[in-house]
């Protein structure tokens, strides 16, 4: 279930360098991405409409991009210009291309119905090249549908069975219901751990003498973008009255794309907003998530895995799976709406 209009994230801005191509399948769809001499980013379909050879084994000559079959040349329109040894362009000559907007080192692609893309929509994740805070880059690939990581990400609960020695810690964390508000285009988790342990990838940087107060704040919104407010700091200090006091911050920002209905690319970065003086920290933090993201791949592709091998298996809800099946139906009513706008019923004439 991908849902088409939406944007999504293509790469990071560092994966698109000048006079390279960037070959990415993207919701079923194979793309290459390049720069032109201003320095803009290209989307085009990665499929020459003259006899379907990839675009991305083609060549960059200034503005225009070269198949390296028959060598018919497309400028950034995606219009053929040139055909070797023919003087006349028939119109059909052209490539599809997809709106692309380039932002807080993003690359956000729209897919859909060109009319619908609306830049607007695009959420605000400007801490990851905010000069306040600190992250790298991020990336890792799921041979499984974004929905699993979805549905991971959508409880918590799991920090500290699935990440006892990185993110997760105190199991009483696990314990503490969190609260869920039902947004419009997405889901709100609220989850506060009182008095607890700190998390052990903080811990190894902060080295709290004793308890914290834990948050873990976030959005997810359609079509699968994570954004969270994280963090803890020594107990009764009011964090939870918004006193951030010796705070370890982070605003964890994640983004699924469907490669096809079965694989993911998934972007993300933790930034923070202490010690960004120090490369160090910044690099010990991205170590810990990739490690702490690495546990999840691993209990999200067996938990695939065995899904498999039971295409009939019925799961159980309990109380925690409250966020994400509110997503999941999001999900559901949005592909529903697509594909409605897509076939309308035929009224018939009398
Ligand atoms: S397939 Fe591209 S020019 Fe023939
Ligand atoms: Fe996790």
């Amino acid at each position: 279930m991908i849902l088409r209009n939406a944007w999504y994230v293509a790469a990071w801005s560092s994966e698109v360098q000048p006079e390279k191509l960037l070959s990415r399948t993207l919701l079923n769809v194979p793309v290459v991405l390049w720069r032109d001499t201003s320095g803009a980013v290209n989307a085009f379909e990665d499929r020459c409409c003259h006899r379907g050879a990839p675009l991305s084994s083609g060549r960059l000559e200034g503005d225009n991009l070269r198949c390296m079959y028959h060598g018919l040349l497309f400028d950034t329109s995606g219009r053929c210009v040139e055909i070797p040894g023919q003087d006349r362009i028939p119109p059909q000559a052209k490539v599809s291309t997809f709106p692309i907007v380039e932002k807080h080192k993003w690359i956000w692609i729209w897919m859909g119905d060109a009319e619908l893309a609306d830049v607007s929509k695009i959420p605000d994740t400007h801490w990851l090249d905010d000069p306040q805070w600190r992250s790298l880059e991020g990336y890792t690939y799921y041979t499984t549908s974004y929905l699993f990581i979805a549905d991971n990400l959508l409880d918590l609960a799991h920090l500290p069975y699935v990440h006892p020695s990185t993110l997760g810690g105190d199991e009483a964390y696990a314990a503490c219901v969190p609260q869920v508000q039902k947004l419009e285009n997405g889901v709100r988790v609220t989850r506060w751990g009182e008095g607890i342990n700190p998390a052990p990838f903080v811990q190894k940087i902060k080295n709290y003498p004793g308890k914290v107060d834990r948050w873990n704040i976030y959005d997810f919104l359609l079509p699968s973008i994570f954004l969270m407010d994280s963090g803890m700091q020594p107990v009764g200090n009011g964090a939870k009255e918004g006193n951030r006091v010796d705070a370890a911050e982070f605003r964890s920002t994640q983004a699924l794309t469907p490669e096809t209905e079965n694989s993911t690319h998934y972007f993300f970065s933790q930034p923070h907003n202490f010690a960004i003086e120090d490369p160090k920290v910044t690099e010990a933090i991205h170590q810990e998530v990739v490690k702490a993201f690495q546990e999840d791949s691993d209990i999200i592709h067996a938990q695939d895995r065995m899904l498999k091998l039971a295409p009939d298996f019925k799961m159980i809800s309990i109380g925690a799976d409250a966020a994400l099946s509110y997503f999941r139906w999001l999900v559901s009513n949005a592909y529903k709406a697509e594909q409605a706008a897509k076939n309308p019923v035929k009224v018939q004439e009398v």
